[in-house]
């Protein structure tokens, strides 16, 4: 069991759902920062686990993957444990195993993400954005994360495998059931997840097939299939890999474009500051407002760590066996780091050393496409001289891991 706080401080719980529904957190990870930035919770609905709040302790974390593992083994990787006697056997993916497994199963996917490979993909992800943004109706209340959010995203997605495109909404489905923390203390949703997880492990294993017989593409499931270090590892390793590419880039990036709908609303003032600049596409002053709208977001507000030894942090000892959460949602709002954190500010001088995508060996693979995805949107916007007022508050995500949006009605106006 981990060591008891010496601190008078009061037990903060950063994991309570409420925080995240009411969008309160910001002033907690503030008040943990200054108050017990290492804080230990000794009860929750997850159990007991310390917070990592600053930026230079998560950064100091994650460069020590051999004593803070991610593996599934311990748990994974957020703050919900696997039951114990769970008969379930996790799927085998690479954002849940150490080095020295780590580091090959990372390298078969790795090439489609090198810039070559995305530059590729951005005239296709700019005609899709185009042909969204010119769909929507204007002067019409309508539903952002649906309409824009989550076309778009999924869209990417799609071209990313070279996935059925009348199908592509299968995989909002799917993403959505696996980011869902409450399987952790619901057994009747456990179940469900499970059965839905199990659906999608059948049809990935049947486009796997599919793809195997045809000729070899540029898509990411094409690529992996010629990958040498694939030809050694077993087909359920494909598929887990294949789920967490598809649940990595899902959430994520659908949260982050309707963080666009949000700021662009209330700090029209700092998207003025690069509307000029936007008419030459991956303008320098663009992909900073893109860094600083998912430093903003944060869409995955944690990432958990188990330690496999004592560590001194902070004068404290994070035990052996401890759960420790990175709480990158407060490593982005830190007052050390960043200035008036919880504020957009386009032009912020080092929005690029954003920890949304976490750091080290783990560091998000898919950053680059994310990125692009952004930027396009954020152009092909700007481009069209496109406005968004939000209707009222978004309808939140209740999770202390996704951080974001069901619901956000808007109404567009353009030229
Ligand atoms: C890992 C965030 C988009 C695929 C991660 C991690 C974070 C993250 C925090 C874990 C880092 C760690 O444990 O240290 C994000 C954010 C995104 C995004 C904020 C969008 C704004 C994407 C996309 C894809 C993707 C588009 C792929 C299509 C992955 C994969 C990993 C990962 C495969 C595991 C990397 C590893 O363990 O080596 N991402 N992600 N992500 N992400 Fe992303």
């Amino acid at each position: 069991m981990a060591t008891q706080l010496k601190s008078q401080s009061a037990q903060f719980d950063p994991s309570a759902t409420d925080l995240w529904l009411t969008r309160s957190w910001p002033e907690l990870f503030e008040q943990m920062r200054r108050e017990d930035p290492l804080h230990f919770t000794s009860d929750s609905r997850y159990g007991p686990f310390w917070s990592a709040t600053k930026y230079k302790d998560i950064v100091e974390i994650e460069a020590l993957p051999k004593i803070f593992s991610s593996s599934w083994e311990y748990s994974g990787i957020t703050i919900a444990d696997r039951p114990e006697d769970s008969d379930e056997e996790p799927m085998p993916m690479f954002i849940a195993m150490d080095p020295p497994e780590h580091t090959p199963q990372r390298r078969t996917v790795s090439p489609k993400f090198t810039p070559s490979e995305i530059n590729f993909m951005e005239p296709e992800i700019r005609e899709r954005t185009g042909k969204v943004l010119d769909s929507l109706p204007v002067g019409e209340a309508f539903d952002w994360v649906d309409l824009v959010s989550i076309e778009l995203t999924t869209g990417m997605l799609a071209l990313l495998f070279d996935f059925p495109w009348d199908e592509r909404r299968k995989l909002t489905r799917w993403s959505d059931y696996a980011g869902d923390l409450n399987a952790a203390n619901d057994e009747e949703f456990a179940k469900e997840r499970m059965n839905v997880m199990y659906e999608m492990g059948m049809y990935f294993a049947g486009l796997w097939e599919m793809k195997k017989q045809q000729e070899p593409g540029r898509d990411l499931i094409s690529m992996m299939q010629a990958s040498e270090a694939m030809n050694h590892m077993p087909e359920r390793m494909f598929i887990g890999n294949l789920i967490l590419l598809i649940v990595g880039g899902n959430d994520t990036t659908r949260n982050s474009m309707t963080a666009v709908a949000r700021t662009m609303h209330m700090w029209p003032e700092e998207w003025e500051k690069v509307r000029g600049a936007s008419e030459a596409e991956g303008s320098k002053e663009v992909k900073n407002a893109v860094q600083e709208l998912i430093r903003w977001q944060t869409p995955l507000a944690h990432m958990r760590r188990t330690a496999l030894e004592d560590y001194e942090l902070r004068g404290k000892t994070i035990r052996k066996g401890d759960k420790v959460i990175m709480w990158y949602a407060s490593a982005n709002r830190d007052e050390e780091m960043f200035e008036d954190g919880d504020r957009f500010i386009a032009d912020r001088d080092n929005a690029r050393r954003q920890l949304a995508f976490g750091y080290g060996i783990h560091r998000c693979v898919g950053a680059r496409l994310a990125e692009l995805q952004l930027t396009v949107l954020v152009e092909e916007m700007m481009k069209r001289n496109m406005q968004v007022t939000c209707q009222g508050e978004p309808e939140r995500v209740d999770s202390c891991f996704v951080n974001g949006y069901r619901k956000q009605m808007v109404t567009v106006t353009r030229d």
